[in-house]
């Protein structure tokens, strides 16, 4: 199974960035903890992370027919963009929507989500482990 897991704008930044909202660890921490766990399981992964929102669309329209699912946390996007909402419905792959905060107890403009409306389930407040969590969800579901 591949799975590619995409993450926006600022997520670079983790471990300097409000390390009281998003914790002390960095990017780098938070790939190593995806790799060794989709090794663990047995998954292919590509992590990918942008900070250009055309990028991610490119990014998801070129994992059609390369990936059996997509975990995302689109950061800022999530409250914004139409446009990776439209990306991730034209491919039609299984995704999930993950967020490090908890967005449900935060301000008012954090409580839409846009690429929510294409994403099966969402992991939102659990910090790292959501990617895990979201990498669990599809092998559940779709690793067979
Ligand atoms: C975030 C929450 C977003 O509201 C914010 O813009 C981010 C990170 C999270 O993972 O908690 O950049 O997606």
């Amino acid at each position: 199974m591949r799975i590619l897991v995409i993450n926006g704008p600022n997520i670079n930044m983790l471990g300097i960035r409000e390390p009281d909202i998003y914790g002390k660890g960095s990017y780098a921490d938070l790939c190593s903890i995806i790799e060794s766990y989709a090794a663990e399981k047995g998954v292919e992964v590509k992590l990918f992370q942008s900070n250009h929102e055309g990028s991610i669309v490119d990014e998801i329209q070129a994992a059609y027919g390369k990936f059996d699912g997509i975990v995302i946390n689109p950061a800022a996007y999530t409250h914004t963009s139409v446009a990776i909402l439209d990306a991730l419905k034209a491919v039609a792959l299984p995704a999930v929507e993950i967020h490090i905060s908890d967005v449900s107890a935060r301000e008012d403009f954090r409580q839409i989500s846009y690429a929510g409306k294409a994403c099966e389930k969402s992991f939102i407040g659990l910090g790292f482990a959501g990617y895990l969590r979201g990498i669990d969800y599809l092998i559940e579901k779709y690793g067979g």
